[in-house]
Parts: C-alpha cells; sequence; structure tokens
C-alpha cells in the first residue's frame, strides 16, 4: 500500500544549499554507501523546509542517493525525530527515559504543558512551539532532565530555565 503511495510522487527539488550540505554528509561514507547518509540527509532537507518533510521532499532525497522511494517513506516514518506533516516553527522534545525520568523530567513535561496551554503531541495555537509527544533517550542521559529544541540540546534544565529558553523562541 505504501509503495503505492510512493510510486507517482513526483520529486521537489532541492536547494543548492541543501544538496552541499547533503555532498558534505556523503563525503563521510563510501562512494557506494550512500544510504548512510540518509538520516542525516533527512534531517537536513526537514530543518530547510520548517521541520517537516512532504512526501515530495522525500522523493528528493531517494533521487538525489539513489534509493527507492519506499526506502525513504520507511526510515522517514520510522524514526521520531522526523515529521510528516506541518507541526510548528519550534520542535521540543523532552527526554522521558529512565535516567531523565530519574532526575525530574515528568516534573519538566507538567511544566512545560501548563506554561505553553498544551498537552505532548499538540502545538500551541499560534503555530509557535510543538511539544513532541513522547521522546526515548537522546543520548545525554548524564545531563538529565534534558530536551532537544529544534537540532540543539539543553540539559540539567529546571522550570526557571525552560521559561527561560521558550520565551526565546519566536
Ligand atoms: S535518558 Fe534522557 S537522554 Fe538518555
Amino acid at each position: 500500500m505504501i509503495d503505492c503511495k510512493t510510486r507517482g510522487i513526483e520529486a521537489a527539488e532541492l536547494s543548492a544549499q541543501t544538496r552541499a550540505e547533503i555532498d558534505e554528509l556523503l563525503t563521510h561514507y563510501p562512494e557506494d554507501q550512500k544510504k548512510s547518509a540518509l538520516l542525516g540527509a533527512l534531517t537536513i532537507v526537514q530543518h530547510e523546509n520548517q521541520g517537516f518533510l512532504t512526501e515530495e521532499l522525500m522523493a528528493a532525497v531517494a533521487d538525489y542517493l539513489g534509493l527507492a522511494k519506499i526506502e525513504v517513506y520507511e526510515v522517514a516514518s520510522f524514526y521520531s525525530m522526523y515529521e510528516l506533516k506541518p507541526v510548528a516553527r519550534h520542535n521540543v522534545a523532552i527526554c522521558t527515559n529512565i535516567c531523565c525520568m530519574l532526575t525530574g523530567a515528568q516534573d519538566i513535561v507538567d511544566h512545560v504543558e501548563k506554561k505553553l496551554g498544551i498537552k505532548t503531541g499538540e502545538s500551541t495555537a499560534d503555530g509557535r512551539i510543538y511539544l513532541k509527544k513522547e521522546e526515548e533517550c537522546l543520548a545525554a542521559c548524564a545531563g538529565g532532565p534534558m530536551m532537544q529544541v529544534n537540532h540543539v540540546y539543553y540539559e540539567n534544565l529546571t522550570p526557571e530555565k525552560v521559561d527561560e529558553i521558550l520565551d526565546s523562541l519566536e
């Protein structure tokens, strides 16, 4: 079913900047292993597209890396760091895995939900912030509680620190 879905999709055009960033990424892998750059390439493309991927952009990544569209779609729809629909200008993910939970992640989630007036998995009405539903370990366990805002990690969070970070987002 997904294969049918991806078959007729026209690829979007990747910007010169995006292509240059993917090209740089490709230098880290053997010529015949372009698939290894897929996660990074999708991250670059998503970042350039205001935080989400379209089917046309996924098709463009597939073409650029010489992969089947379905391969790209499977990866993009599997990993939690990719959004397949518009969410908000800023993507906020609070880690709630075990180390962060033990250092107070739930208090941070509660604080952010109250401050923004939304639950996890929702966006603010002004389209400013999307609070991701759940985020598993983001590999910064020693700095818990932590959250990722767009591509930036913030660690050892307190409610005051969170307020400062969220208030700085346009
Ligand atoms: S448990 Fe939160 S970063 Fe690992």
